[in-house]
């Protein structure tokens, strides 16, 4: 069979190109996206530095899975859990998408520490790095609340218990404890409004902060680049480097803390004064005539 011309005159190709370089002249797409997409990273880098990026892709997976259990999810206390129930048993490949969601969610935590674990021990959250830690600890909190709320959705006995201890517990941290604790149970008491609070923290709230964070946490590790691992070359040699002009700027300070002016050789006077020669008697420095 005869290959399709695939080539510059190919309508669809010519199409493809016209749109592209439409919203790219609009937009400067191609200049974001090259950006953000193509960078040198350093040679060592690893399996290792896959972990983030299954973290996200947990956290895509999440999304998915989420949208859809909340076409047939019943957020009222009458219904949920027998919501739940048809989602499982009734619904077709409906107990694989809740298992997918059940089981992505206990993943992404898993993953998440792994990944934190792996940024400390690379020393990955140093300089410049501080704040891409910041956004990443922020992540951490938000996947964790993803679980309790999601938890409670189920509204079975186990459920219901479980989230009364952590939101007690929640209650007895000092000063902002009981406050987060009414906004969480939507007031003093556990009841039908809890629900509706855990579902559009689960459903809203968070999955917004996230994608938010993800974001500028995807920004700050595009802009400063992937950190060498320790076992780098490079960077062992650039840090001994640095030791070293450290040292040298220390045994340059007086113990007093101030540094010492550098030695000079003594500048010594002439021993005799030039004889004027005839030229300097005629003019003056600037050349003009006396
Ligand atoms: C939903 C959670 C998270 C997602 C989706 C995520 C995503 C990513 C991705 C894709 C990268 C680049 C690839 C890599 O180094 O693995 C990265 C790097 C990084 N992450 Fe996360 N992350 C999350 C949580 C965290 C947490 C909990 C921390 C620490 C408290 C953290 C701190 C960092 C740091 C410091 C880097 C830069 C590492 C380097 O330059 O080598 N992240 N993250």
């Amino acid at each position: 069979m005869a290959t399709k011309d695939i080539g510059p005159k190919n309508p669809v190709a010519k199409t493809n190109d016209m749109v592209v370089d439409y919203v790219d002249h609009r937009t400067g797409m191609k200049t974001g996206l090259n950006w953000f997409m193509n960078r040198n990273i350093p040679a060592e880098t690893s399996w290792f530095q896959t972990l983030g990026f299954t973290a996200m892709a947990l956290f895509g997976l999440q999304a998915i899975t989420g949208i859809i259990l909340a076409m047939y999810y019943k957020p009222d206390a009458a219904t949920a859990f027998e919501s739940i129930r048809v989602i499982t048993d009734d619904l077709t490949w409906g107990w694989l998408v809740r298992g997918m969601h059940k089981w992505g969610a206990s993943a992404m935590i898993v993953v998440v520490f792994l990944h934190m674990g792996r940024v400390f021990f690379f020393g990955a959250y140093k300089y410049p790095r501080e704040l891409t830690w910041v956004t990443g600890s922020l992540l951490l909190v938000m996947t964790m609340f993803m679980g309790l709320t999601g938890y409670l959705l189920i509204w079975d006995q186990k459920a219901y218990w479980a989230t009364v201890v952590a939101v007690n517990l929640t209650a007895s941290a000092p000063v902002l404890g009981p406050y987060l604790a009414d906004v969480l149970r939507a007031g003093p008491e556990f009841g039908p409004n809890t629900l509706s609070r855990f579902y559009a923290i689960h459903m809203l709230l968070i999955p917004g902060g996230m994608i938010t964070f993800i974001a500028i946490h995807l920004f700050l590790v595009s802009k400063l680049g992937i950190a060498e691992p320790p076992w780098s070359k490079r960077r062992t040699m650039v840090e001994r480097e640095k030791e070293e002009a450290k040292r040298q700027a220390a045994r340059d300070r007086l113990p007093t803390g101030r540094t010492r002016v550098p030695v000079r050789a003594p500048e010594h006077p002439p021993l005799r004064t030039p004889a004027p020669t005839s030229s300097s008697t005629a003019t003056t420095p600037e050349g003009g005539g006396s």
